[in-house]
């Protein structure tokens, strides 16, 4: 493993931005002087060079080879976040139809999308975790999906949560469109089941500021022709994701990561196994710390990137997060929309770092227990 240039960035248990691999960290490091092939700073290279165009095209490439995605679809770089996603859906797939795009409402950020969902046309919501508190997700048989919705959208990975689906859902001929942004990238997918893939890049590829949208080409074929050309995806199609200047430091950073992925790692299915090795220590612990530590999600549906728990009292969560600062360990507050704890596990946090941290987690046990 390359030596970590600031070691704090390796204790990073941040829900997002999150941590990401040292290696990458010291190639951006060299960028923000000088990019090699170039000899100008990241930060001033024109969108309109050569180099940038090559960048985009080498990214495309990459997440291509990781996903095994066809030429039937297309991989577009864009700005406005996940958020803007929420909106551009249903503007594109939804509006002006009478019958209902179906949703899923399992966890914070599922939520969010519907309300913008609504703004453009009629929806179903299949299923609500609400009432549970968003602690599991539904079994196939709770799902009545319709078998002629316009399109189907889920969250694959709830980040606030700690809630993962472990399965593709639906019905094969109705479009499936799902937010993986807390999960992208981070094991394979069977990305060819879906119609249209968005993710941020801040968890598991890169910072923040482009979000990644996989689109297949015959989900364009009925797009209202009055949509603003930033809002319509044909415009970034036809530009090569460089309709408007787009976040060259972003993008230049996110396709350090697909090479870390595919030349370091050696792929998704290895990344997974990685993934897995750390959920698995995690999860392990707080299963054998007799109640002590206490996982929010139901067992079945634990999610692999963000691990949600809670102590017994808030007092000694508050203990837990200052002593686990002092001790060099960062990130592990729980999002303010539930309070706990949230140990986030993306691509660029080692198995080191887990292993430091459920020493911690052992040694604040053994000193805090009645
Ligand atoms: C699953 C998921 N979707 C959407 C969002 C919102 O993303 P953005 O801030 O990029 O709009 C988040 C933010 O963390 C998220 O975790």
């Amino acid at each position: 493993m390359p030596p970590v240039i600031n070691p704090n960035n390796e204790l990073n248990f941040s829900g997002g931005p999150g941590a990401l691999p040292s290696s990458v960290l010291q190639q951006v490091q060299e960028a923000i002087v000088s990019v090699p092939e170039v000899g100008l700073s990241i930060l001033g290279i024109s969108h309109r060079s050569d180099w940038f165009a090559a960048v985009v095209q080498e990214l495309e490439t990459n997440i291509r080879t990781l996903l095994g995605l066809g030429d039937d679809y297309h991989v577009l770089l864009l700005q406005g976040g996940a958020t803007q996603q929420f909106s551009m859906v249903p503007m594109t797939l939804l509006h002006g139809r009478n019958q209902p795009a179906e949703y899923l409402h399992t966890g914070y950020w599922s939520g969010k999308v519907l309300g913008e969902a609504r703004r453009e046309g009629p929806i179903r919501t299949l299923w609500s975790g609400e009432a549970e508190g968003y602690r599991r997700l539904p079994t196939d048989e709770e799902l009545d999906f319709s078998a002629d919705a316009p399109y189907l959208h889920y969250v694959s990975n709830e980040t606030v949560e700690g809630i993962q689906f472990h399965r593709v859902l639906g019905h094969d001929h109705v479009p499936r469109v799902c937010d993986m942004s807390s999960d992208f990238l981070s094991k394979p997918c069977e990305a060819d089941r879906f119609s249209l893939i968005y993710a941020h890049a801040q968890k598991n590829i890169g910072p923040a500021g482009v979000t990644v949208v996989l689109i297949r080409d015959e989900l364009l074929q009925n797009v209202p022709e009055d949509l603003p050309g930033f809002l319509d995806y044909r415009s970034h199609i036809k530009a090569h994701s460089n309709f408007n200047t787009p976040p060259v430091f972003a993008i230049y950073v996110v396709l350090l990561v697909t090479r870390w992925l595919l030349n370091e790692i050696g792929g998704l299915e290895r990344m997974d196994e990685i993934n897995r090795q750390k959920a698995q220590l995690l999860y392990g612990f707080l299963d054998r710390s007799d109640g002590f530590y206490r996982g929010r999600a139901a067992t079945a549906d634990r999610s692999l990137m963000n691990v949600a728990f809670n102590l017994a009292t808030p007092e000694l969560e508050q203990r837990f997060f200052a002593e686990a600062l002092a001790a060099g360990i960062f990130g592990l507050s729980g999002h303010r929309a539930i309070g706990g704890v949230r140990a986030s596990l993306y691509n660029g946090l080692t198995l080191r770092a887990v292993e430091q941290l459920v020493g911690f987690m052992a040694d604040f046990q053994q000193r805090h227990q009645a």
